[in-house]
């Protein structure tokens, strides 16, 4: 066993922040082996229950669970910051050609390595992550993320059709391929899969109704699309499925709405849409910053705290701006502040953070097991730095309340303030 002494941020069941000034964190063998939380609180209440325990002191620092992206793209790492005037022409001007080069096992190791700095520099220690329609794109990102001990959730991206050479799978190969993907990683040390049809105009209906087939049969595999993010998507989704009530419930007709799916963006929803999110249990992966440079749109938050479905933050690393979880909670907040037909939504920060950590591991069903400082929790946290830049160090200090000092990360913190980052009990 080992403790760490420095301040500790948590969540309670309701999604408020707990903050413990003077904390111990005790990390431990779980049931299984594997590194987990066996204690957090105040350092003198508990210190005592651990004679002989080695404690690391980090004075000045706060403890806090890693962050958990809700929905990112591996293979768009190098797609960030490429303009265009909407999602439809971004995808065929720049995400598909680039997609297109994963046909090349070496290059999406590479990438995959590079793109797993990134999110640990960010303090990002799970992703629920899209790879590329070749199926080595996900052994590539499975295998890396295995090296490093990481609870990741990837899966091969379905598209047979509407999509150029290069990216576009076969129907049957591609259920074949994807069947075969979860059997090798799901499950498989801290690693899930993730069924993934693109969104549903890249897919064929028999390919839906494969990856629905799918879904039923491997009931804790995860499912992760894209919905109702473009009103040009959506009005071609339409054309494509004509007899569906909604762009939504094109899913839903297909099997693809359950608990652990997770749809990218959700913003132009009604309220239907809303109540069948809640009634099946889906999850929607909120994503301000990709939502605000393609100009697709606000999520509504009003909407969704009203009707009560789940949601959480994402990236959408490349069409959104950066991997920062700070950049990204910053950005749902003025979303809420600007973004709603209802007057503003503030979020606070406390429910900002928890969005982007315990609600985002409720999202994926993975309470309890990731997301949080929380006794039987796996051992993912991140050491934050309150004076890592001179005007982090002045704002921070002057916090008169939890709610300040959250404030004053959101919106000032970027990697720089992530001091560390410790994966199942071990410094990565
Ligand atoms: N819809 C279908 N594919 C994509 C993608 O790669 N990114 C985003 N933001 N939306 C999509
Ligand atoms: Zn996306």
């Amino acid at each position: 066993m080992h403790g760490y002494r420095a301040a500790l941020l948590s969540f309670a069941d309701d999604g408020s922040a707990r903050y413990e000034q003077d904390g111990l964190l005790v990390v431990g063998p779980g049931s299984d082996g594997r590194k987990v939380i066996r204690a957090a609180g105040n350092y003198q209440s508990l210190v005592g229950n651990y004679p002989g325990v080695q404690v690391t002191h980090l004075p000045g620092k706060i403890l806090a669970p890693g962050f958990i992206d809700l929905h990112v793209h591996f293979p768009q790492t190098d797609v960030i910051g490429s303009p265009s005037e909407g999602l439809l022409p971004w995808l065929e001007d720049y995400t598909f050609p680039h997609e297109a080069r994963f046909s090349d096992h070496a290059y999406a190791a590479g990438v995959a390595k590079v793109f797993l700095d990134e999110l640990l520099r960010n303090g990002v220690t799970t992703a629920l992550t899209f790879c590329t329609s070749h199926p080595h794109s996900v052994d590539a990102i499975m295998e890396a993320s295995q090296q490093r001990g990481l609870r990741m959730i990837a899966g091969k991206v379905l598209q047979d059709r509407h999509s150029p050479d290069g990216v576009r799978d076969d129907t049957q190969q591609s259920l074949l391929d994807t069947e075969a993907l979860i059997r090798r990683w799901h499950g498989k040390d801290r690693l899930g899969y993730a069924i993934t049809p693109r969104f549903a105009p890249s897919c064929s209906e028999a390919q839906l109704r494969g990856a629905g087939e799918l879904a039923a049969q491997y009931g804790d595999v995860w499912i992760q699309s894209h919905v109702a993010e473009n009103k040009e998507e959506i009005r071609w989704a339409r054309e494509l499925f004509p007899a569906a009530r909604s762009y939504l419930s094109i899913y839903q007709d297909f099997g693809l709405m359950r608990e652990r799916a997770i749809y990218a963006h959700c913003i132009h929803f009604d309220d239907d849409d809303r109540a069948l999110m809640r009634d099946t249990g889906s999850a929607a992966a909120v994503s301000p910053t990709s939502n605000l440079f393609l100009g697709s749109g606000f999520f509504d938050y009003e909407g969704a705290h009203r009707i009560g479905f789940r949601h959480g933050l994402a990236s959408d690393v490349g069409g959104g701006t950066s991997f920062c979880p700070f950049h990204t909670m910053l950005a749902a907040y003025y979303v809420g502040r600007e973004g709603q037909t209802k007057p503003g939504v503030s979020l606070g920060p406390q429910d900002l953070w928890w969005q982007h950590t315990a609600g985002a591991a409720r999202a994926l069903g993975l309470e309890g097991v990731v997301g949080n400082l929380a006794p039987g929790c796996e051992a993912d946290f991140i050491v934050l730095d309150p004076q890592a830049t001179p005007l982090l160090a002045r704002k921070t200090a002057h916090a008169r309340d939890l709610d300040e000092l959250l404030f004053s990360l959101i919106v000032l913190g970027d990697d720089r303030a992530v001091a560390s980052v410790i994966i199942g009990g071990q410094s990565s």
